[in-house]
């Protein structure tokens, strides 16, 4: 897998991964304002030269905060989430305060 920052021409991707997940409060807007805020901090992650997940890590002075961490369905349960979490955390690592969104839709059952 590899991972990279978030370009303008993966925003249709997010999006994809969002609606996917039902998330309707993180449209375009949304992350198009990630991407402008702190692109080093929006990442995608590759397998195979394809797309397979997202996640943004955002920093707010002393603050952090890491959430939009989405692997594709037909990825998943094969660690691409938690080296995904790992690079964010590596970007915010050094924070005071680092809030994770860990709450997983799969606790709502869709996993
Ligand atoms: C959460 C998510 C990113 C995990 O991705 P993944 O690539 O399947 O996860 P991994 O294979 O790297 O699993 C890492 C660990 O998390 C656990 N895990 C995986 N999915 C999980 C889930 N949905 N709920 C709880 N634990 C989960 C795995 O068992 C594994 O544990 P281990 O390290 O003790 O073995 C993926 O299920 C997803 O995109 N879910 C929908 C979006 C979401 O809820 N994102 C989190 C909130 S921002």
């Amino acid at each position: 897998m590899v991972i990279r920052q978030m370009v303008s021409s993966d925003l249709d991707f997010a999006l994809r991964c969002a609606n996917a997940e039902g998330w309707l409060s993180e449209t375009r807007e949304v992350f198009e304002t990630f991407l402008a805020y702190d692109r080093n901090g929006c990442f995608v992650a590759e397998h195979d030269s394809q797309r397979i997940g997202i996640c943004v890590a955002t920093r707010y002075k002393k603050n952090g905060f890491i959430g939009e961490l989405i692997v594709i369905h037909a990825m998943r349960n094969r660690g691409f989430g938690k080296r995904l979490m790992q690079h964010a955390m590596g970007l915010g690592g050094d924070l005071p305060a680092l809030a994770v969104a860990a709450m997983t839709t799969a606790l709502g059952g869709t996993r």
